[in-house]
C-alpha cells in the first residue's frame, strides 16, 4: 500500500429535493489507495449514495470529489471512466437471467477493444478463481445465491479495476454463505492490489476491513 489518496472528498452535499432529504450532508473522506474500508450506518444513513458518487453512478449537487485523478464534478459522461476504473458488486448481484455465467462475466469487457477469444478466457479464469470453473455454460436461474454473488464477484473484476464498490453483498444472503463472499472479497483484496469499498449496516461485516467509517443522517461520524 502507498500514501497515494485514490478518492478524495470535500463537502460533498447531496440532496433529494423532491423527497426534501439531504442524503449527504457535508462529507469529507480520504481513501487511499488499495486500502479496504467499510462505509457502516443504520439504513437510510446516505451509504447507497455515497457509493454511487464514488462510482459515477450519481453526481452530487455541491463539494468536491476525486477519484482516480477524475474530478466528478465535471458534468460529462463518466461510462468509460466507471467500466475501467470500478468494478460494481450489488446486494442483489444484477446478472442477465438469460445469459450463461461467463457471459455475464464478459459484459463490462464488451465496452473495451478485447477479442471474443480474450473475453472467453478472461471469463473463464475469473469463475476458476471464485470457484465456479466447473458452472461457467450455466444460467444464474440454476445457481444458488452464493453461486450467483460469486459470478457478480467475476463480472466486477473482469476489466482489472483499480476501485471495487461493493453495497451490502452479502446482505441477501445467510451467514455462512455470506462469510464465505466476505472471505473472497479479502483474498481478493490482498492478491489483487485493489482498493475496496464495502458497505454495510452490519458490525460483523464492517469489522472485515482495514478502517471502518461510520454514517449517521448523510453524515460521517467517525
Ligand atoms: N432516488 C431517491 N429519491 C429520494 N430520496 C432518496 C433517493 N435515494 C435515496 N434517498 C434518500 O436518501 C437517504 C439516504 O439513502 P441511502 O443512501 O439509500 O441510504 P442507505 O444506503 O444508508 O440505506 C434516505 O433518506 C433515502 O430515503
Ligand atoms: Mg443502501
Amino acid at each position: 500500500m502507498n500514501n497515494e489518496n485514490i478518492v478524495k472528498i470535500e463537502n460533498l452535499i447531496k440532496r433529494y429535493d423532491q423527497a426534501g432529504v439531504i442524503a449527504l450532508d457535508g462529507i469529507n473522506l480520504e481513501i487511499k489507495k488499495g486500502e479496504f474500508v467499510s462505509i457502516m450506518g443504520p439504513s437510510g444513513s446516505g451509504k447507497s449514495t455515497l457509493l454511487n458518487m464514488i462510482g459515477a453512478l450519481d453526481q452530487a449537487d455541491e463539494g468536491s470529489i476525486l477519484v482516480s485523478g477524475q474530478n466528478l464534478m465535471e458534468k460529462k459522461d463518466f461510462s468509460s471512466f466507471r467500466s475501467k476504473e470500478i468494478g460494481f458488486i450489488f446486494q442483489l448481484h444484477n446478472l442477465i437471467p438469460n445469459l450463461t455465467a461467463s457471459e455475464n462475466v464478459q459484459i463490462p469487457m464488451l465496452q473495451t477493444d478485447a477479442s471474443d477469444e480474450e473475453m472467453v478466457k478472461r471469463a473463464s479464469e475469473l469463475l476458476t478463481s471464485v470457484n465456479l470453473g466447473n458452472r461457467k455454460d450455466q444460467v444464474p436461474t440454476k445457481l444458488s445465491g452464493g453461486e450467483r454473488q460469486r459470478i457478480a464477484i467475476a463480472r466486477a473484476l473482469v476489466n482489472h479495476p483499480s476501485i471495487i464498490l461493493a453495497d451490502e453483498p452479502t446482505g441477501a444472503l445467510d451467514s455462512k454463505m455470506g462469510d464465505i463472499i466476505l472471505e473472497l472479497l479479502r483474498v481478493i483484496h490482498e492478491k489483487e492490489n485493489v482498493t475496496l469499498i464495502l458497505v454495510t449496516h452490519e458490525e460483523y461485516v464492517a469489522e472485515k476491513a482495514d478502517r471502518i467509517i461510520s454514517m449517521m443522517d448523510g453524515k460521517i461520524t467517525s
